[in-house]
């Protein structure tokens, strides 16, 4: 069984592919505060559970997802669909580091996919040449909030702390507009919800499939109970580009 499959199986009952509510992500999406007719890119869409919210909260936007896999891309459209905002999304099967337009877009979203880059800088200087003058970076992060011990900064990744994470994202030339730093209960429920939904596939669908579904369920819970829980934080930054 693929990561892609293995990580849409888990994100079954918490479709935002991030430790944040639904709450929260209202709150951040208000915060843009977008013009009419805004052009909306989101890098690293998955199941487009941000553009999607995006294209109901401002009736006249469009927006482009893109996403190395198409894994997440049926259950996009569900959404899009239900939510009467298709026809306004379009979805590119693709690396984000190619994608290419020949129009700048008002409001730019990677989150939790600033790998696609390189790196959060990488990723800040790559919406540079995607965003209209002024615009808005929308970016999710993980980023130490208590020091990993080598083992752990190993097995996660390297991140600077909350500090040094506001610093990389503006260097490229942006000011933090906003920011939610993703709160314990977020935390929790999004790791529950990932490692429960495979569990639970797994349980209802025996045999070697179900087998790869649970190992890999097991291992990321033991690597967040005994390993990142409580010392990564996730910050989504809303960064406006300065002139
Ligand atoms: C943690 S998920 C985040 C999904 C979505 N942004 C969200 O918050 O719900 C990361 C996504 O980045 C995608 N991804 C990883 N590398 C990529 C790349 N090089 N280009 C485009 N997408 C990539 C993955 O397929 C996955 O859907």
């Amino acid at each position: 069984m693929d990561r892609q499959t293995i990580s849409h199986l888990a994100h079954a009952h918490h479709p935002i592919a991030s430790p944040i509510s639904g709450t929260n992500l209202n709150r951040l999406l208000r915060r843009a505060r977008l013009g009419p007719d805004a052009r909306i890119l989101d890098l690293g869409c998955g199941q487009a559970v941000w553009s999607v919210r995006l294209l109901e909260l401002y009736r006249d936007a469009t927006a482009d997802g893109v996403d190395l896999s198409d894994a997440g891309f049926e259950a996009a459209w569900e959404l899009a669909v239900g939510a009467e905002v298709a026809s306004r999304l379009s979805l590119h099967l693709g690396s984000a580091a190619e994608f290419t337009a020949a129009e700048p877009y008002d409001l730019v979203l990677c989150v939790g996919a600033t790998h696609a880059f390189g790196g959060l800088g990488a990723t800040m200087e790559a919406i540079n040449g995607l965003l209209a003058p002024g615009g808005l970076a929308l970016v999710g992060e993980g980023f130490w909030d208590r020091p990993p011990s080598e083992e752990l900064e190993a097995e996660v990744g390297t991140y600077p702390d909350l500090s040094g994470t506001v610093a990389e994202a503006e260097a490229a030339g942006y000011r933090t507009v906003y920011a939610h730093v993703s709160e314990r209960d977020e935390w929790y429920d999004y790791e529950f919800s990932w490692t429960g939904s495979l569990m639970d596939w797994a349980l209802r669908n025996p045999g070697a499939d179900g087998d790869a579904a649970m190992a890999a369920a097991l291992e990321h819970r033991k690597m967040w109970l005994d390993g990142y829980r409580d010392r990564l934080g996730f910050v989504t930054l809303v960064l406006r580009r300065t002139p």
